[in-house]
């Protein structure tokens, strides 16, 4: 194997978490195996995995209801997949239609929790399909037709979820814009989509504060001449600018609207949705994924991997701006007819024991969060999560980047009664749906995504395309297609062919690179390592700028940690490692050699940082990954770019210079 391919592997998960026997039992996927007579889980994804056609085809019908059926499972033309080829359909239709001629017409499907203590709302399926269908006759009205773009710009409200299901109703494509976006951000988008009309709302708040979210929205579309409309939502009341012959209040526009809307049933493969997000280049890339298949994948994965029954209470706690929130709170628990919490605010209002609460008041069952959420509840204390009362959750997730087992041991001990199974699920938003993810029935290692989900097929190969051994690093590839993959970047082929398939296309066309760095253990578990071009090289050796944070954020002192690499005469490489303290730790000289010797400890010496510098705060994306390159850039004295769409600027001002 070539050194490129090549990532040392320094960290060893001994600890093994089983399943308890009553989740097994009663879970959704025990209960598919039964039926198809599967004996055990190896079979279970093997099988899935190599009949994968076959598989998908019976999930398409299990999990969709399709105005006219597809015809052939799949069409592969690597790299171009048709998925339900010839079939026609509507996701709008699967998560609301089909439910409100049901007893579920009047269940919850969500509760929307505003920031102001005491806001909340519940929207029945009901209340969904008669907004909806108000909306989508506005947008009809004014002129927007299948194949149109509107851009979305809105917080997390249920009016968002709102406006992409009135787009999908009528065949139209959204293209979400992140609310915590600059205008220059959406603007950006906005023109690249050529949007005929922009969705967005007064302000939302955050922190107890307005965001004014319509003047950056006017400020983004000034010079997009492809927008004819623009609806804004009234949601705090505050003043705003106003365009007239452009801007139209949400109320007005669906004023007298009919509360009936017929679905556009459109090919399989119409287009669902764009959305953009960040490559190597400056450029943000707009992933396109297709109806067909996200009226499958998502709602198929939530179902097997959260095990979501009828009676659960789901709350994925990411943002509807990413994908996360695009498949798993918009279109999955929607499809499965299920009742989900959507929170507007921050974890911190009016302080950091709100999600503990929000969990206590409405019995969620199923939490899904990310890593660096969890390292910041970790740093505030258990004694937040301890003053409520959070026994009416049964199952955990996690999602964006790798989770360190610290992290993981202490959200299962603390959120989790210590008893909590989690799902530590890898995807991105070109996959739609996870793609390695444990089952409930899976027996888990701390920091592993477990396996390759049943339908999907995912190795670790040298950079030739083939698999290595166990306990090797390499590129993460998925080999075979899958129904909510990504089917082309917008308006750019020759950028989607170089990004994820010119790579092996010599010896393997079809082969999707992923962009990851991972490595297998003895039992074929997934340890992500964390993106290729995140990998560090000291003395030789190859090591996970993900591996050596989470060493040292398994330092009780240390709440979270960004290392980077500094050039080198002697060792190429040496690391520099920025941490932040737990609060109350005060960073002394002490401390700095106790973290080195501990990283040494746990990784081992040559992976040990050479300079450690304490920071107020990880400069980080507010998807929550952390930003080296930009750290890199102002430790090296140069200049650190645009910092406006990172969560925390300012945590890049407070990086030293260190040359
Ligand atoms: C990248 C994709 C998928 C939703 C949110 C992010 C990293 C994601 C994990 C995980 C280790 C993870 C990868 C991936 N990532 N989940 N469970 N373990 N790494 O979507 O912004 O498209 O980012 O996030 O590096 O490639 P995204």
């Amino acid at each position: 194997m070539g050194e490129e391919a090549k990532t040392a592997v320094l960290m060893k998960e001994e600890r093994i978490f089983e399943p308890p026997k009553e989740l097994v039992d009663q879970s959704n996927v025990k209960a598919w195996m039964d039926k198809k007579g599967f004996k055990t889980e190896k079979e279970l994804r093997e099988w899935c995995s190599t009949n994968y056609e076959e598989f998908w085809g019976e999930m398409a019908n299990d999990f969709a209801d399709w105005e006219k059926p597809f015809d052939k499972v799949l069409d592969w033309q690597p790299p171009y997949a048709k998925w339900f080829v010839g079939g026609k359909i509507n996701m709008t239709y699967n998560c609301l239609d089909r439910h409100v001629k049901t007893w579920r017409r009047n269940k919850v499907a969500y509760i929307a929790v505003g920031e102001p203590v005491d806001d909340v709302r519940l929207f029945t399926y009901w209340d969904l399909y008669r907004e909806t269908n108000k909306l989508a006759n506005a947008l009809k009205g004014m002129g927007v037709e299948k194949g149109d773009r509107v851009s979305i710009y809105l917080p997390m409200i249920p009016e968002l979820s709102i406006a992409m299901l009135a787009c999908a109703k009528i065949g139209a494509i959204h293209s979400v814009v992140f609310s915590g976006f600059s205008a220059k951000a959406y603007g950006d988008r906005v023109k690249d989509g050529e949007s005929k009309v922009s969705i967005t709302c007064d302000g939302f708040w955050r922190r107890g504060k307005t965001v004014p979210l319509k003047a950056q929205a006017d400020e983004g579309i000034a010079d997009a001449p492809s927008i004819l409309k623009q609806i804004v939502y009234k949601r705090t009341g505050q003043d705003v600018p106003w365009n007239e012959g452009v801007d139209v209040w949400w109320h007005d526009a669906v004023e007298g609207q009919s509360a009936t809307c017929d679905p556009v049933f459109v090919d399989s493969e119409d287009r669902l949705y764009i959305l953009y997000t960040s490559g190597t280049t400056g450029k943000p890339k707009g992933i396109e994924h297709a109806q067909g298949g996200y009226c499958v994948g998502p709602p198929q994965t939530l179902s097997w991997v959260f095990d979501l029954k009828e009676d659960d209470v789901w709350w994925c706690a990411a943002d509807i701006g990413w994908v996360t929130g695009h498949s798993y709170i918009v279109y999955a628990p929607l499809s499965l007819g299920a009742t989900g919490v959507m929170y507007e605010g921050s974890p911190d209002f009016p302080d950091i024991g709100r999600w503990w609460k929000i969990i206590q008041d409405y019995g969620v069952t199923v939490l899904y969060t990310s890593p660096t959420a969890i390292r910041m509840f970790m740093r505030a204390g258990g004694e937040w999560p301890a003053k409520y009362d959070l026994s009416s959750l049964r199952l955990l997730g996690s999602v964006g980047e790798p989770i360190n087992p610290e992290a993981w041991i202490w959200y299962r001990k603390n959120i989790g009664a210590d008893k909590l199974q989690i799902m530590d699920t890898w995807w991105q938003t070109e996959t739609g749906t996870f793609i390695n993810s444990p089952l409930p029935i899976t027996p888990l290692k701390p920091g592993s995504c477990a396996f390759a989900l049943p339908g999907y097929s995912c190795e670790v190969m040298d950079e030739k395309g083939t698999v290595v051994p166990f306990g090797e690093g390499g590129n993460v590839v998925i080999t075979e297609p899958y129904p909510s993959m990504l089917r082309a970047f917008y308006k750019d082929p020759d950028r989607y062919m170089k990004t994820y398939w010119e790579y092996y296309w010599e010896n393997h066309p079809g082969y999707y690179l992923a962009g990851d760095k991972a490595r297998r253990d003895d039992d074929g578990y997934f340890f992500i390592q964390g993106r290729m071009d995140d990998v560090l090289n000291v003395a030789g050796h190859r090591i996970g700028n993900s591996e050596v944070e989470s060493a040292c954020v398994s330092f009780p002192d240390v709440a979270e940690a960004a290392c980077i690499g500094k050039p080198d005469e002697v060792k190429g490489e040496v690391i520099i490692a920025f941490c932040a303290l737990n609060a109350g730790v005060v960073g002394t000289d002490e401390l700095k050699t106790a973290i080195y010797k501990h990283v040494g400890k746990e990784l081992s010496k040559i992976a040990a940082p050479s300079e450690i510098h304490f920071v107020a705060d990880v400069p980080k994306t507010r998807s929550g990954k952390i930003m080296r390159r930009i750290i890199k850039a102002k430790a090296m004295g140069k200049d650190p770019g645009d910092t406006s769409t990172l969560a925390n600027p300012e945590a890049v001002d407070a990086i030293p210079t260190i040359v």
